[in-house]
């Protein structure tokens, strides 16, 4: 079916959500979901939480999900907008995967607990967004409750994210005592817990209430208005193009839980979020309104199901339209594939499913084509969109197969899960090979795709976390620098790289060797 892929692609809204665990992404994504009629009741989402179960089920989970791994992208049409969302699990399932899937998406949501401020993960993901330059919207969460004073806040956020804010709506009050949200973008207060056709009140000219309201006699709506003041006067100014290239944040205060600030929040993040931009390849930016389908792999994920072996690719689509069926060619190998067995991910099926365009995601049954970072173009076109960047792992496992007589399969299977992008990879001096991830779940999965794929049982030893420094002047390396604490090792590519045993040890090895020159990778 022929569509108007201009119009199509200015309706698509693609973004992340980053948060630290228990700040109210689940809570926050249900009610979205909710508003585009995705879902009809809430708990939907929550169900299928996978951070409320322990590591080890995460393969019963996955396996209840089957193969529709439905929480990894979520698809809606809201007034006319078809929003995707893609999950970055935070607990237990955070992985590489959850970093690679920020360079899928055209912005970021991050919400941020009113009790808590900025935490560990959302600061380790708010990094990524940041080197993409993707704009970042945040939403305080949990006005319900008391929390932590909005200055203050505000005052973290821009200090220890080093990104400018600016407030588009201030809380009036906050836990037992929270009023509602002065609305500054809307010129307008939302009440908390008032009905809908009273729910709104607007202000005059000055910002204020005019004539008599109850409101008006309270003295947090008094100091909300000192507040407003203070930001206007000293305050960022608002900027629609600061916003779009990541460098001032649009802040909404909210109650996920009690579904107050959602809506106002969904419709102004539509109004400012970006659609899809265009893309740099080794051809040039391609453009996403580009008549020729084009995308690439940012994720693959294992289906659990030992009797298969099949995997889905998520592809982000950067130009041109999807239809199943079609004939794209993988440059990395110059072969053709046919896209017949795909998946969209859109929750309400009122919407015809071949519709996907730039912006879209989709999900392509794999049964070992792809790799990570792979480009698929329509046609003739041979570009490839640029890299994804490799992350610096944090933790690190000696691996073994348990059974020697298996090491060919040892080492088919690892090279392969290597190349799809599952798993990093070190050897040693001595040709040990150790394992680099950046969420243990990575190993988890590496281990039972061992099994069940390559049919190899394997032993892990943890090799504790380690500080992982690539060198810039190898030459200047010496066999004698590499210790215990300090171990030197080749990544995949044959690179240099030292596992340090702790900070200190790194500092205490820089101290001694300060001309070799140590660099991280994101
Ligand atoms: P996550 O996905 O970011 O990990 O967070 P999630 O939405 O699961 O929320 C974590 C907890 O915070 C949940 O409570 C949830 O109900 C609560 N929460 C989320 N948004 C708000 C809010 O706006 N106000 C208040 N007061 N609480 C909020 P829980 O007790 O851990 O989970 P449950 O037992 O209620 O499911």
């Amino acid at each position: 079916m022929k569509i108007d892929i201009i119009e199509e692609v200015k309706s698509r809204r693609t973004f992340a959500i980053i948060s630290h665990p228990d700040a109210g992404k689940t809570t926050l994504t249900e009610q979205l979901l909710l508003f585009g009629g995705a879902i009809r009741a809430a708990g939907t989402v929550k169900g299928k939480k996978t951070g409320k179960y322990a590591t080890s089920d995460w393969m019963e989970i996955e396996k209840q999900r089957g193969i529709s791994v439905t929480s990894s992208v979520m698809a809606f049409d809201y007034n006319d907008f078809r929003v995707n969302i893609l999950d970055t699990p935070g607990h237990q399932d955070f992985s590489e995967d959850t970093y690679r899937t920020l360079m899928a998406v055209d912005s970021a949501v991050m919400i941020i607990d009113s009790a808590k401020g900025i935490e560990a993960q959302t600061l380790k993901l708010f990094k990524v967004c940041r080197m993409r330059g993707i704009p970042i919207f945040t939403f305080i969460n949990k006005l319900d409750r008391q929390g932590r004073e909005p200055l203050e806040l505000l005052e973290e956020l821009e200090e220890v994210l080093g990104i400018q804010s600016y407030p588009m709506n201030w809380p009036i009050g906050m836990g037992k005592e929270f009023l509602g949200i002065y609305d500054r973008f809307h010129n307008r207060i939302e009440q908390f817990r008032v009905e809908e056709d009273d729910r709104f009140i607007s202000l005059n000219d000055e910002g204020e209430i005019a004539g008599e309201h109850p409101l008006t006699e309270s003295g947090l709506y008094q100091q909300a208005l000192e507040d407003i003041l203070l930001l206007n006067e000293a305050g960022n100014e608002f900027s629609k193009d600061r916003i779009a290239s990541g460098e001032l944040s649009p802040v909404f205060f909210g109650s996920a839980l009690t579904n107050f600030g959602v809506q106002t929040f969904l419709e102004t993040y539509l109004q400012f979020a970006p659609s899809p931009q265009p893309r740099n390849s080794d051809a040039g930016e391609i453009e996403p309104t580009a008549e020729e389908f084009s995308g690439f792999v940012f994720k693959i994920q294992a289906n659990m199901n030992p009797a298969h072996r099949d995997r889905i690719a998520f592809v982000r689509i950067c130009s041109g339209q999807f239809e199943r069926g079609m004939t794209v060619n993988l440059p990395r190998t110059g072969k053709p594939i046919k896209l017949s067995q795909s998946t969209q991910f859109l929750a309400d099926d009122r919407s015809t499913v071949n519709e996907a365009v730039s912006g879209d995601i989709i999900g392509v049954y794999d049964t070992g084509t792809y790799q990570i970072g792979d480009t698929l173009v329509q046609g003739k076109k041979n570009f490839q969109y640029e890299k994804l960047p490799q992350f610096t792992p944090e933790l690190f496992v000696r691996v073994t197969a348990r059974n020697v007589m298996k090491q060919k399969h040892f080492q088919k299977g690892i090279l392969q899960l290597v190349q799809e992008g599952a798993i990093q990879y070190y050897k040693t001096r001595t040709e040990d090979i150790i394992l680099g991830a950046v969420g243990q779940l990575q190993f988890e999965v590496f281990e039972h795709r061992m099994k069940n794929e390559y049919n190899v049982d394997v032993k892990m030893e943890s090799v504790g976390s380690k500080i992982a420094r690539w060198i810039e002047n190898e030459e200047d390396v010496k066999d004698t620098m590499s210790s215990q604490r300090s171990m030197l090792v080749k990544d995949r590519h044959g690179q240099m790289v030292f596992l340090f045993e702790n900070d200190f040890a790194m500092r205490w090895f820089q101290d001694k060797h300060p001309e070799i020159k140590l660099y991280s990778l994101l």
